[in-house]
């Protein structure tokens, strides 16, 4: 099939098997490695993508069903200069084998999407369903919380 969708603001058009996953798609054919393959069946987060400002996993994702949609991945998230999440996951040393991380950030930032402060409670619940076998969660929820507030002026 053809394959029509935004991806990290750019057109893009491909001719796939619409039957392929979506992470696969992003992988392979767009050459787009931030999300992981972990699980593979919706259980670790590690492969968690935007579809129209929405975290999706995009291991249980068709390619087809990107048609007409807008994609976001981590390499889309930065501007001119790294998301103050991606800072602050690095300075709060919440980043270590780095295999969680694309998808962490991208829940993470959703949420900072619709909450603008969250609490601790909320980051935790929000990024429940992203694994991390390294961090212990704690920096991370930190990171969070910090980015936040830089986010709101709140903190250089
Ligand atoms: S690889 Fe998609 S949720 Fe684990
Ligand atoms: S930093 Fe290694 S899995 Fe999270």
């Amino acid at each position: 099939m053809q394959l029509n969708f935004e991806l990290n603001g750019q057109p893009v058009t491909l001719f796939v098997d619409g039957a392929m996953r979506a992470l696969d798609l992003l992988r392979e054919r767009c050459g787009i490695t931030g999300p992981k393959e972990g699980c593979g069946s919706g259980e670790c987060g590690a492969c968690a993508i935007w579809i129209d400002g929405v975290t999706k996993l995009s291991c249980l994702m068709l390619a087809a069903q990107l048609q007409g949609r807008t994609v976001t991945t981590i390499e889309g998230l930065a501007k001119d200069e790294p998301h103050p999440l991606q800072q602050f996951f690095v300075k709060k040393g919440a980043v270590q084998c780095g295999y969680c991380t694309p998808g962490m950030i991208m829940t993470a930032a959703e949420l900072l999407t619709h909450e603008k402060m969250p609490d601790r409670e909320m980051i935790r619940n929000a990024i429940s369903g992203n694994i991390c076998r390294c961090t212990g969660y704690h920096k991370i929820v930190d990171a969070v919380e910090d980015a936040a507030e830089a986010m709101q002026g709140l903190k250089p």
